[in-house]
């Protein structure tokens, strides 16, 4: 019995779930099954994007039979021609002879590969940025090379602004009884498992997806596995940024040991202990030769820092260990410190092993010297554990203050520099933010900043109502739409938040930016002093997290390199330009009260036009 279910007015989900299958890809177990996802458009052209594994093959079919009803099927996308995906293309074609089959060159040489089906005059073959009309829907065909497979690309239907996503932003599990992310509890290990395991390895082939998608305004993703996400996108694409980028999401160490007698893992039992004395939070301990490797694989992308401590066997890194430092190598580890713990009964050579293994790896950091154990670890070692638990320790951020339940991280505060920052702020149901270049630390200890809003914006108003806000830190590749977008109009006659898909909520329920800011930190306002044209507010940070290790932008940087020089005019006008926006006034004086309509900056930051 056809299960289909509607994600727009014309848009329905057709693929089906499998809760039985042990190993994904033969390798990967799916405790919570997996879903293949297919999607149908029905335009005009009655439009299928992608198939399925063969294992939901009956139910895919009784459901695209039941939408088509009498209608036939115009065409079928393969935006991916991995078998999870395509393997019932072959059926599809026999059971629909008239589908034109939509896919790139790469995926046709492909067809020809797995199936027998007859391709002449049956392909439409697309490249970059051809676009197929379906009726009101305009699609478009966007490369995805390596994501996770070479012909791998994707669709974007400009019309309703979704993106066909492929293997990108999928994850293991399969659906519940809702379709949509938001609806359902997401599990974003499952994700990050899915992720680093089927595609880290292509972080920079996903980093080229990514600067393709922020170009298209998406206000939904419909992956191949997983549910389709219409809100908190920001949310997923920023972790996206992390894992594609191998950068660390927490400050922690992962120790991972494997243990013939015991005699390693009381080592590496006895190391967390140390560690959780030293203030270290985030400590979790796994055994290689217990947890699957795509569970330690997933860690090792999360976490900062990691531990691996085996024994020797056969002259060699012990089975379970040397499995798992290749698949580290397969998937482009990288940006992580490392400490290894060797064991030897009486040649222990494990240890330089795993550091040639670890040697192919960019941007390790190795914390030497290797603890090195002689079949069990003696009183008079403790002090060498003490050490690689101190150094450890020190590598690691100073540790999270909690603030009613919240982190704030010390090095979010170390961004705050004479910069720009997204001042954000929510009033009933009303989000809004502007641009603020005053944002101090007062004191440490509680953590207190000042922020200084011009009266003339919104969120300042807002800031006063509520009395919490978030600051986003602006880093160094921030673009100029987003001083535009939140610095050169006012929140009153527009909704500044209702297009920007690069934001989350924090525990305030105030959004943050989740990209070009390196950091946001939540405030409650505990003082207000006035001056003439602005308000000084003093405020406790009730939560602070870095985002990213780029860079804070400069006041400098602004002017030097993003803010657009001004077009040379064949007619030299008279009048006065603003310093910060480039609004121009025209006149031979400028009134001295004058504000600019634009940033709200008064006559002061106003020069002559050259
Ligand atoms: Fe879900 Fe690369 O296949």
């Amino acid at each position: 019995m056809h299960c289909e279910r509607a994600i727009t007015r014309d848009l329905f989900w057709v693929g089906g779930n499998d809760r039985r299958l042990a190993l994904f890809e033969s390798v990967y177990p799916i405790p919570q099954g997996v879903s293949y996802n297919a999607y149908l458009l029905l335009d005009e052209k009655a439009v299928l994007l992608d198939t399925v594994d063969h294992a939901v093959s009956r139910v895919f079919f009784e459901n695209l039979a039941h939408l088509l009803g009498d209608r036939p099927l115009d065409a079928v996308i393969v935006n991916h021609m991995e078998p999870d995906h395509a393997a019932t293309l072959q059926q599809l074609v026999e059971k629909y002879p008239d589908v034109t089959v939509i896919c790139n060159a790469k995926t046709a040489a492909m067809i020809r590969q797995f199936f027998t089906f007859e391709t002449d005059g049956r392909l439409l073959t697309v490249k970059e940025g051809d676009t197929f009309g379906a009726g009101r829907h305009v699609l478009r065909f966007v490369m995805a090379p390596m994501v996770h497979w070479p012909e791998v690309m994707v669709t974007y239907d400009a019309t309703d602004k979704i993106l066909f996503s492929a293997d990108a932003f999928g994850t293991f599990g399969a659906l519940g009884g809702n379709m949509f992310a938001d609806e359902a509890p997401f599990d974003m290990a499952e994700a990050r498992r899915y992720y680093t395991n089927i595609v880290g390895k292509y972080g920079t082939q996903v980093q080229a997806l990514l600067k393709k998608a922020a170009g298209l305004a998406i206000e939904m993703i419909c992956p191949l596995h997983g549910p389709v996400w219409r809100k908190n996108i920001g949310l997923f694409v920023e972790k996206y940024q992390r894992w594609s980028t191998y950068t660390p999401e927490d400050q922690g160490v992962v120790i991972i040991y494997t243990s013939v007698y015991g005699n390693t893992e009381n080592a590496a039992e006895i190391l967390a202990g140390k560690l959780a004395g030293r203030g270290v939070s985030d400590v979790r301990l796994y055994d290689a030769s217990v947890t699957h490797a795509s569970y330690l694989v997933a860690e090792a992308f999360r976490c900062s820092h990691l531990v691996l401590a085996t024994t020797t066997y056969n002259a060699g890194i012990f089975v379970n260990m040397e499995n798992l430092l290749h698949d580290l190598c397969a998937h482009n580890l990288q940006n992580r410190t490392v400490a290894l713990i060797e064991n030897g009964s009486w040649a222990p050579t494990a240890g330089g092993l795993m550091k040639d293994l670890l040697a192919g790896l960019k941007n390790m950091t190795l914390l030497e010297p290797t603890v090195t154990l002689k079949s069990a670890l003696k009183e008079d070692q403790l002090a060498r554990l003490d050490a690689l638990a101190d150094q450890l320790a020190d590598s690691l951020p100073r540790p999270t203050v909690v603030h009613d339940g919240s982190p704030v991280e010390q090095n979010a505060l170390f961004k705050l520099s004479y910069g720009l920052f997204v001042l954000s702020a929510k009033a009933g149901d009303k989000d809004n933010g502007c641009i603020i270049n005053t944002v101090t630390q007062v004191t440490d200890s509680p953590k207190r900043i000042s922020i200084a809003v011009n009266k003339q914006n919104l969120t300042h108003d807002m800031v006063k109502q509520t009395g919490v806000f978030n600051v986003s830190v602006l880093s160094a590749d921030v673009p100029f739409r987003v001083f535009q977008d939140y610095g050169f109009r006012s929140g009153r006659n527009c909704d500044k938040l209702a297009d920007q898909p690069d934001v989350a909520r924090s525990a305030n329920g105030v959004v943050y930016l989740t990209r070009y800011a390196n950091a946001f930190l939540s405030a409650k306002v505990i003082q207000t002093v006035e001056y003439e044209t602005h308000t000084v507010f003093f405020a406790e940070i009730t939560e602070a997290k870095v985002l990213s290790g780029e860079a804070s932008v400069t006041y400098a940087d602004y002017f030097d390199h993003i803010k657009p020089k001004p077009a040379a005019t064949a007619e030299k006008k008279k009048g006065f330009v603003c310093k910060i926006c480039g609004y121009v006034y025209e006149g031979d004086t400028l009134p001295p009260d004058f504000i600019c309509p634009l940033c709200k900056h008064g006559a002061e930051d106003f020069e002559p036009l050259a």
